[in-house]
């Protein structure tokens, strides 16, 4: 393109002068010259060979890459690709395409391209490429004076890109573009980038805003590849992709973590509320495998095993002892057999008779684990004593374990042994069943074990899911 200057220069040497020939000679890129420019691009374009590579029969003919990343569209796990579109750009000298005359660049139509020769260039880890070909074929063919022709393609390629996916979500993946000559071997044409293989020849990679990677390093490498049918050249831009852990915080590690932690509320409900702990259990073992599947549909069917399905497969197997625990207690709790019963219930009966003195001064007896003893209360005290207490503010403690009364009650009137329900302990009128149920309660095998069985597991189950959490982050992170 002419400066100002120049063309201001030209006018004032043509007004001087009065020679206009001269000003016109000198300005090609007026419409009257474009005979001019014309003439030059037939004369390079006839007699071109399109068949013969440029310097044919002697030095491989240099090309020079570069690329201008317009964008990472998609990062796969499931087809293990990723899709990157580009400005590729290669550049060469031929020297039949020289000229002389014109101090211009010549940008020239695309479809000149088709009778020039161009480098057979191929990305050999695509699955499918597409040049763009919206409003025209997004292709440029510059040619300079000295022969030099600058080829650019604006294309779009889903690239093959191998991940070892063993610590997903916490991994890297190193995805590659390589490109190589298809038929030209090195003899005949050499690839290097254009701006030096230190990165250089690549741009636009900083501009790159991937939802669930960072870029945190790219690479260009330029190596020959040998075949059977020669020696070929080949360059290769990689990428660095760090995955964002933030997602899977989000949507897999923090659910999973808190179903766990709920999977643990089981532990403080009463041993007896078979319905509450059971049902607990079996929706949190469920909705762990409801998280598990659910991230197999975005990954694909690999053999070994990731780094969050061990964290998965953890919380599951928490979430699934926490539900055997209960299917023990439960076991302990109902599934004694009767003689074991009898012998707990002498047991009982002693260590109530010892209690009843204490109980004479009008104390509500609580054991070692909370729960009262309900054959003092039942037996000794009279419906209107209890609201006594109840109404007593200073008797808190014992308003606290009439709620546990409460609680227990649905529980005797399922009992597996066919005993009758036992009413509300303050009622007046069923004195005699009260009485009756009481002796049974008496009866129930030695609550201190299935206590300390959930005693012991609020404690032990956290802090194994902790020692687990921590053994994990510090493998995986590191
Ligand atoms: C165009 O430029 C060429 C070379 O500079 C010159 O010979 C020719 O006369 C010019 N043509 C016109 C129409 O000005
Ligand atoms: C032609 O292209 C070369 C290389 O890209 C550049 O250095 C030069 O300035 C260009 N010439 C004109 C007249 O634009
Ligand atoms: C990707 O892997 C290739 C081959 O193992 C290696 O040469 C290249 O340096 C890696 N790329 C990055 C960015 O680390």
């Amino acid at each position: 393109m002419w400066t100002t200057l120049d063309r201001g220069y030209w006018g004032v040497s043509c007004l001087s002068l009065l020679a206009s020939v001269v000003c016109g000679a000198q300005s090609a890129n007026e419409p009257s010259n474009m005979s001019y420019v014309k003439a030059t691009v037939d004369k390079l374009l006839k007699g071109y060979d399109i068949r013969l590579r440029p310097d044919f029969g002697g030095a491989p003919v240099d090309v020079g890459m570069s690329i201008d990343i317009a964008s990472i569209d998609m990062v796969s796990e499931v087809n293990m690709d990723y899709t990157i579109t580009m400005y590729f750009q290669q550049s060469w000298r031929d020297k039949r395409l020289s000229y002389t005359g014109i101090p211009l660049n010549l940008t020239l139509d695309n479809r000149v391209a088709d009778s020039l020769w161009v480098p057979d260039t191929y990305f050999i880890n695509d699955k499918k490429s597409f040049v763009h070909g919206v409003t025209v074929k997004n292709r440029m063919i510059r040619l300079h004076p000295d022969g030099t022709v600058l080829y650019g393609l604006r294309i779009t390629t889903t690239a093959a890109c191998m991940m070892d996916l063993r610590r997903y979500p916490l991994d890297e993946q190193n995805c590659t573009l390589e490109i190589e000559s298809y038929g030209y071997t090195t003899d005949d044409i050499e690839f290097y980038w254009q701006g030096g293989s230190n990165a250089g020849s690549v741009t636009g990679v900083e501009n790159i805003e991937l939802p669930q990677f960072d870029i945190i390093d790219y690479q260009t490498l330029s190596k020959k590849a040998v075949f059977a049918t020669g020696s070929y050249p080949r360059l290769s831009l990689s990428f660095k992709l760090k995955r964002n852990i933030g997602y899977f915080i989000l949507q897999t590690y923090m659910p999973s973590t808190l179903i766990t932690i709920l999977s643990w509320v089981s532990f403080w409900i009463n041993y007896d509320a078979s319905a509450a702990r059971v049902a607990l259990g079996i929706t949190t073992v469920l909705t762990m495998t409801t998280i598990n599947t659910h991230l197999r549909e975005t990954l694909p069917k690999i053999p070994y095993v990731k780094a969050i399905d061990i964290y998965l497969m953890g919380c599951f197997v928490f979430v699934f002892l926490a539900l055997l625990e209960y299917a023990f207690v439960n076991y302990i709790f109902f599934g004694r057999g009767p003689h074991l019963q009898k012998k707990v219930a002498e047991k009982a009966a002693k260590s109530n008779n010892e209690n009843k003195s204490r109980l004479e001064s009008n104390k509500v007896q609580v054991d070692a684990h909370g729960n009262i003893l309900l054959t003092n209360l039942t037996s000794e005290m009279s419906g209107a004593d209890m609201m006594g207490v109840l109404n007593d503010p200073r008797a808190t403690m014992f308003s606290y374990d009439s709620a546990s009364i409460q609680y227990r009650k649905p529980m005797a009137s399922r009992d597996l042994y066919g005993r009758p329900a036992i009413d509300r302990p303050m009622g007046h009128k069923k004195g005699r069943l009260r009485r009756r149920a009481s002796q049974l309660k008496v009866k129930i095998p030695d609550l201190t074990d299935v206590n300390a069985i959930d005693k012991w597991s609020r404690v032990i189950f956290p802090i194994a899911f902790t020692f687990f959490n921590l053994v994990y982050w510090l493998y995986y992170v590191n």
